[in-house]
Order: C-alpha cells, then sequence, then structure tokens
C-alpha cells in the first residue's frame, strides 16, 4: 500500500487555530504541527518544515502573512499547502476577492480601485452616491468596522482624508435584504444561513445585532456558492452572498479562513483525510441541507457537538429525512432532498503545478508607499483576518510559550504534557477565555480541576496585564 503523505498542522502566534489533531481522527501516522512566530521567522520556519519531513501543510494564512508565505512556499517547492495559496489569495484582501470574482465572472456590487489618490478623489467628485468605501486590506474580524457608507463627495473625501485607506476601494452601494453565509467542503454546501440586519440598518453581520437563520437558503445562492468553490479550487471555503432587494445574488466576502463550529472543522479533517489517502479513508457524507436540522439545535450545544455523522439514503430504507423533505427552487420545482442531494457532490479539488496568482503580478501594495503623506509603509503584523467570529470571541492574546508555562505551573507538569497531547496551547487558552466547558471533554480535566484552572486563569491575565502596563 502507498505511503501515507506526513501532514503538518501550520499555526502561528496569536492567531485561532482552525484545525487541531482531533480534527484528523484515526489518522494513523503522526501529525506535526509547525508556527510561525512572524517576522524575521522565515528561515527557521523553513528549516523546521523540512526536519520535520511534512509532506502537506495545513492552514490558513491571515492576511498579513499571505505574502510572507508566497515566498516560504516557493522555498518548499516539495510541500503541498492546503489549502494552496492561490486558494487562499482572497484571504489577503477585499481587492484580491473583487480581481477573483472579476476573473471568473462572479456577481459582485460594482467596485472601484484606486491605485492613484488623485485617480480616485477624481472618480468620487464625479460619481453618484450612496456609495460604501472599504479598507481593503487587514484584520476584519469586527465585521463591519471598516466598512463605511458615505452620501456624497464631501463626506467620502473626510473619511479617505481621517483613515487613509489604501487603495481607495469603492463599491456602488447594494440594498439588501439580507446576506447568506454558506460554508463549503470539496464544493459542497455544508452549512448555511441568513443573516438579517437590525430594524432600519444596512449592515446585515450579525456582530451587529441582527439575526440569523438556517431555513429556506434559496438554491441559487447554494449553485453561486459551488461556482465560486470551484473557481477558488478550495478544499474548504466560505462566501457571503448578498441578497439584494432586486432579487439578485452578489458576492461579498469568500475565504478559506472563516468561524466554523467543530464539527464542521472535522469533517474538513475528514474530507483532506479522503483525499490524502487515495480513498483509503472514507469521504464523509454530508447532506445537503441538513444545517435545516441542526440549526434547531442551541448554539451552545453545537458549539460542543463533535463528529456528527448522517445516514445514507437507500430506496428500500424509509427515513423520514430524505423520504418526506422537500425543497423547492426559485422556479417552483419541487425536488426532493436526496434528489437534491445528488445534485451537490463533494469532489475532489484539482492539484495545480501552476501559480495563478503570482505576487509579481498581483500584490500592488508597494503602490501605497507615500499614498497618504504621513503614513508608515505597511508591515506584516499578527493581526488577524477572518471572517467576524460568531459569538464575539476574540483572537487569543497569549504566546505559545506564555500559555505552556502557564499550564505547567497551574497543573504540574506531568498533567499539563497529558493535556497538552489532546489540544494545543493556544486553543485551550482560547477555550478558557471563551468555553471553559469544552475543556472538559479532555482526559484528566474533571469539574475541580477546570475550577481550579480558571482560578489560576484569572490570576494570571490579572498579572499579565499589570505587567504590560
Ligand atoms: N456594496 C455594499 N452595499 C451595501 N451594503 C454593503 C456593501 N458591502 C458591504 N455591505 C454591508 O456591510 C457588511 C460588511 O461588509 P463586508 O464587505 O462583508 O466587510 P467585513 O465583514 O470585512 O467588515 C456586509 O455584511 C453588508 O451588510
Ligand atoms: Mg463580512
Amino acid at each position: 500500500m502507498k505511503k501515507l503523505p506526513k501532514i503538518g498542522l501550520l499555526y502561528m502566534d496569536y492567531v485561532l487555530r482552525f484545525f487541531d489533531r482531533s480534527n484528523f481522527r484515526g489518522w494513523p501516522d503522526k501529525i506535526e504541527t509547525v508556527v510561525y512566530h512572524w517576522r524575521g521567522d522565515e528561515e527557521r520556519f523553513i528549516k523546521e518544515v523540512k526536519r520535520k519531513k511534512i509532506d502537506v501543510l495545513i492552514g490558513n494564512i491571515p492576511a498579513t502573512a499571505y505574502e510572507t508565505f508566497r515566498k516560504i512556499a516557493k522555498e518548499l517547492p516539495n510541500v503541498r499547502f492546503i489549502p494552496s495559496l492561490d486558494s487562499q489569495f482572497a484571504n489577503k484582501s477585499k481587492e484580491n476577492v473583487t480581481r477573483f470574482c472579476w476573473k471568473y465572472d462572479i456577481p459582485v456590487p460594482k467596485t472601484y480601485i484606486f491605485y492613484d489618490k488623485e485617480e480616485g478623489m477624481e472618480f468620487l467628485r464625479k460619481t453618484t452616491y450612496p456609495k460604501i468605501i472599504k479598507r481593503s486590506y487587514g484584520p476584519s474580524n469586527y465585521g463591519g468596522y471598516y466598512v463605511h457608507k458615505v452620501d456624497s463627495f464631501k463626506e467620502a473625501k473626510e473619511l479617505l482624508e481621517k483613515k487613509k485607506y489604501c487603495p481607495i476601494y469603492v463599491q456602488d452601494f447594494v440594498p439588501m435584504e439580507a446576506d447568506i453565509r454558506v460554508m463549503l467542503i470539496g464544493h459542497k454546501p455544508v452549512c448555511a444561513f441568513w443573516r438579517r440586519p437590525p430594524e432600519g440598518h444596512w449592515l446585515t453581520n450579525t456582530s451587529q445585532g441582527g439575526s440569523m437563520d438556517y431555513m429556506n437558503v434559496p438554491k441559487g445562492v447554494l449553485d453561486l456558492a459551488v461556482e465560486v468553490s470551484k473557481a477558488a479550487n478550495a478544499e474548504y471555503w466560505a462566501c457571503d452572498v448578498a441578497v439584494g432587494k432586486d432579487g439578485k445574488y452578489r458576492i461579498l466576502e469568500c475565504a478559506t479562513a472563516f468561524a466554523a463550529f467543530p464539527y464542521i472543522r472535522d469533517w474538513i479533517g475528514q474530507y483532506l483525510m479522503w483525499k490524502l489517502s487515495d480513498g483509503r479513508f472514507p469521504k464523509p457524507n454530508i447532506p445537503i441541507y441538513n444545517w435545516e436540522e441542526l440549526g434547531k439545535i442551541d448554539s451552545s450545544l453545537l458549539r460542543t457537538m463533535r463528529y456528527i455523522t448522517f445516514g445514507r439514503y437507500t430506496p428500500s430504507f424509509d427515513g423520514e429525512y430524505f423520504l418526506n423533505k422537500q425543497k423547492m427552487d426559485e422556479s417552483g420545482a419541487v425536488k426532493k432532498i436526496w434528489e437534491l442531494d445528488e445534485a451537490y457532490p463533494m469532489l475532489a479539488t484539482e492539484d495545480r503545478d501552476y501559480e495563478e496568482w503570482p505576487s509579481q503580478k498581483w500584490d500592488f501594495t508597494y503602490k501605497c508607499k507615500g499614498f497618504w503623506k504621513q503614513e508608515p509603509p505597511r508591515k506584516e503584523s499578527n493581526e488577524e483576518h477572518i471572517f467576524e467570529e460568531p459569538s464575539g470571541a476574540e483572537p487569543v492574546p497569549y504566546t505559545e510559550e506564555e500559555t505552556l508555562e502557564f499550564l505547567k505551573d497551574a497543573l504540574g507538569k506531568k498533567r499539563a504534557e497529558k493535556i497538552l497531547e489532546q489540544m494545543d496551547p493556544l486553543n485551550i487558552a482560547y477555550e478558557l477565555d471563551n468555553n471553559p466547558d469544552a475543556l472538559l471533554e479532555l482526559k484528566g480535566i474533571k469539574d475541580k480541576t477546570l475550577q481550579k484552572l480558571l482560578e489560576k486563569w484569572q490570576e494570571f491575565k490579572k498579572e499579565r496585564s499589570e505587567a504590560s502596563i
């Protein structure tokens, strides 16, 4: 039998980890991890990947590390990045999302991008309003924080002079009913939900207090999401589709980096194990519209659910879900769920040996030097670019080393090691801050230990914040 490739998980200091080993349950070989410590760490990082003999490096690259990682990937020609750097092109900036959509003729709000200030201002002087101005590049987990509606040239000019965005990224304002987040694995939609703006508001992000629900996502939206996922050749993918008051669908955002419940990350792990094992592992079976059923479960419970599986449809089996459930599409045609499911197959991505979006051609950020005279040149930073977290969770502000030390102090070396075999330190820190009960699933942590750990965690954070003043 062919040897399995060696998997490495790609981590970055300060960035919430999307995967950990538990998402690859059943993989028979050791799964390595490599942590990138940001600027200046490139060479050491490359050496570590080589030393660990990693064949496949899995993980999301945040916006501010994207260009560095295009270089790193070139130095590691025998390492396959999943998702590929090309698939992650849209992670870097809104401009990249737009350019990607333009290339593939994917509908987006009409967008104008200027690297020449005078040209941009000239455009804004003459154009019609309202317009939307966005920061193209940088962390966006605030959801809408860097998105502005302007009603006149005067407003646009004042905004830009204050915010100093480069490029000048402008969109026509599209009146929207709502937007829909779709998550896909192997080009198959596995989760989707509506986000509606609060009464009288135009921002549809839930982080601004709108509502979400999982019911009756139109088939046309799923079809558009599939088209976009295929264009990106992405193993896993999420898009935000705007549903216009004009009835049209447009892509607002798309990326491989997004917030997802652990059970969805398990499915991605299973899909990747299938893809990397030449079929030794089964492809996960995830029926279309499953989210209408799972979405009925309280999100605090969903957050703790793992390894969710479904039975398959067989004509002789009268499973209620598949047989009785029907869907109507925009044209009024009614289909059974199991028929629809066949229309959304989970596919392998293409293995490519060329670069679609080389930086020499597509990285324009050098043009921002001196754009707004006083502005310092942009540097790589550890700010994170993911879609906004649904729960208002914050990125983890601790380093791996700090967290390790804390755990050893709090639990003793032996206990700490046992726990670290099951979960990575930054994920532990994240759970301590956001969802401590999740830690009860680890072997070696019971109620009492968790209580103690939480008390010490508060102390640790207090000391740390005092130390940093
Ligand atoms: N062109 C547009 N017209 C109208 N509303 C928009 C437009 N672009 C964005 N929005 C609204 O602003 C929200 C945030 O914009 P988005 O591009 O998703 O940025 P981010 O989520 O990074 O802040 C969207 O969810 C949508 O509600
Ligand atoms: Mg958004």
